[in-house]
């Protein structure tokens, strides 16, 4: 039996932002935003999650073709400290994300994303089209991101932390100092318990907790 044809279609942008490693990771890993700030996303549900990786369903509108509605499945793993890689499958599709955060200085960070996709048979056809739509979908999300990267900088370097507000007085301080851990990225990521990413019956959670320095 002769072998499907396969070929991997590759495309690598990076990009550079004035934003700490912890803030860019923060944002790949916030799936609350994906639906309010994505206008590609129509629901979102994390099946299972712990400390390296996560299990997500999602329902996509298609760049261009807006009116068709999609479902994929994402599989995301944080590998080492820098590096998080994605598989997802659309439209029969497999894909693979590899993302990598390289930290400039303090607050900047240079950021390569590494998209393949692994065509078959008739797909493969498709090729141009995804060589020339990967860069402009990734254009787009970069440019939708960019603000709340940007936005959850300031409010960092003025002394916000996630489900303690700002802490600028000395008792804040103080209890800032406390809890330093709260200013490194933990996963998975806290959310209050009724947020809508969390809503699926089938979903698991673990105790295990992971700071991404530590990885
Ligand atoms: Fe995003």
């Amino acid at each position: 039996v002769a072998k499907r044809k396969r070929r991997v279609i590759e495309v690598e942008v990076t990009q550079e932002v004035q934003a700490s490693i912890d803030v860019v990771q923060w944002n790949y890993f916030d799936a609350e935003h994906l639906m309010p700030v994505h206008g590609g996303y129509q629901s979102v549900e994390i099946l299972y999650e712990d400390g390296h990786n996560s299990l997500t369903t999602a329902t996509v509108k298609i760049p261009i073709f807006k009116f068709l509605r999609l479902s994929t499945v994402m599989f995301v793993s944080m590998i080492d400290q820098n590096t998080q890689v994605t598989y997802a499958r659309q439209l029969g599709v497999w894909s693979k994300t590899e993302i990598v955060c390289h930290r400039l200085e303090v607050d900047k960070t240079r950021i390569t994303m590494n998209y393949q996709f692994l065509l078959e048979g008739w797909k493969i056809g498709l090729a141009p089209f995804l060589r020339r739509l990967i860069p402009k979908w990734n254009d787009q999300v970069w440019k939708e991101d960019l603000e709340l990267k940007l936005r959850r900088q300031m409010v960092t370097d003025w002394g916000f932390r996630d489900f303690l507000g700002f802490v600028n007085d000395d008792a804040g301080q103080q209890q800032d100092q406390l809890n330093k851990e709260v200013r490194q990225l933990i996963l998975p990521i806290r959310r209050p318990s009724d947020t809508p990413v969390n809503q699926n019956p089938l979903r698991i959670s673990t105790p295990r907790r992971t700071a991404v320095r530590n990885l």
